[in-house]
């Protein structure tokens, strides 16, 4: 048995209430009940919550990444709450598990999932990012600043420890290829991809002696099942201090309220809103997309939290800024920039609408 703790954020829309807003507290119940039933054969320990319609499950284990009971036991808790989730009629039962049944492992059937395994330090400062109503690459920029950004993160410049900058896995999720950079040597490379973050998505991140340090969930729902099904609503995992950047350079980069896609339909561009867990429930247009931060501190794979990270008056002056962007967008309607340019609406339910349409088209005289 290895001494190393694994860290499992696996997480499904397995049913919304009221519409796609936010989550049943009875899902949240029977996932408790399920993971709880299950921890003395399989988990240290677990924290369930959700982001908006997301039910979201946080485990740790001794089993290592991508192993086959945990990604089991997280598939039968997200079938049990469609079952909890069809009894309360609640919105798109089962909207996130795209296979029939389960072989092995969860990537590719639908849910998210963000894993890393290593070894627990003396103190182990985790910060878990889970979005509503975005796509997975949301956390492109966030990541890029958290690691290679001494505008963002003092620590870089500050701290030995942190000196030699980090190393990006990077993965083309339409070419299936992956593709690693070393920073600050090859930051202008790494943004050449990153920037966009439809295509290019920061799976992990790592110190230079390889030890990681963040990983996300790169699940594109619509390329899984080849058209619009909901959006990702992505994780990430980010351990903190030390010979990582400390807890207030992985929040800082919520302090600008980026762009990303999804909101209403998935169709459209709109600001990232940073929340409390009490916030986590978009209404306005389905969002705008929002982002909460779980805390914790790791005892033995024991998970110490979780801590709001977001409930701070520091972000009341970004969540009004990101309002004012929404605002500003909202009011272009149907036109771009706010909706998703034509190629990036392929995934949407547009091209069916298009499709009505296109008998007539006339040729142009002349
Ligand atoms: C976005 C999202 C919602 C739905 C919208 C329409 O990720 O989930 O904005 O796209 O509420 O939902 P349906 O098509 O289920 O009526
Ligand atoms: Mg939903
Ligand atoms: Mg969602």
């Amino acid at each position: 048995m290895s001494s190393k703790i694994t860290l499992s954020v696996i997480k499904a829309d397995v049913g919304g209430y009221v519409g796609h807003s936010a989550m049943h507290e009875a899902l949240l119940a029977e996932a408790r009940t399920c993971l709880d039933a299950a921890k003395s054969r399989l988990l240290i320990d677990f924290h369930v919550t959700g982001c908006g319609d997301d039910l979201e499950l946080i485990m740790t284990h001794d089993k290592g990444v991508d192993n086959s009971e945990i990604h089991g036991l997280a598939w039968k808790v997200f079938e049990n709450c469609t079952a909890k989730a069809r009894e309360l009629k609640l919105y798109g039962a089962g909207q996130d598990l795209l296979a029939d049944a389960f072989s092995g492992n969860v990537r590719g059937m639908g849910p998210g999932v963000a894993e890393m395994e290593f070894e627990e330090r003396t103190a182990e400062p985790i910060v878990i990012f889970m979005a509503d109503k975005t796509s997975a690459g949301a956390w492109n920029l966030p990541l890029y600043k958290m690691f290679a950004d001494p505008f963002n993160t003092a620590g870089l410049i500050i701290a030995p420890t942190m000196h030699d900058g980090f190393r990006f896995e990077v993965h083309d999720v339409k070419g299936h290829k992956r593709i690693f950079f070393d920073c600050p040597e090859e930051s202008y490379d790494l943004l050449v991809f990153i920037g966009a973050s439809g295509r290019y998505v920061i799976k992990a991140v790592y110190a230079k002696d390889g030890e990681i340090a963040a990983v996300s969930s790169t699940e594109r729902l619509a390329l899984i099942a080849g058209k619009y099904v909901g959006k990702d609503d992505p994780v990430c995992v980010v351990r903190s201090q030390g010979k990582f950047p400390a807890v207030g350079e992985v929040l800082e980069p919520f302090t600008m309220p980026h762009i990303v896609e999804g909101w209403m339909r998935g169709s459209h561009y709109g600001p990232l809103l940073p929340v409390p867990f009490h916030h986590s429930g978009p209404t306005r247009f389905d969002g705008p997309p929002r982002v909460i931060a779980a805390g914790f501190q790791l005892a033995n794979g024991s998970l110490v939290g979780p801590r709001d990270m977001f409930d701070d008056p520091a972000f009341d002056r970004v969540r009004e800024r990101t309002n004012d962007l929404a605002e500003q967008l909202r009011r272009h309607g149907p036109f771009e920039p706010h909706r998703l340019p034509m190629e990036e609406m392929e995934y949407t339910t547009l091209p069916q609408v298009m499709d009505k349409l296109k008998e007539r088209w006339e040729k142009l005289p002349g």
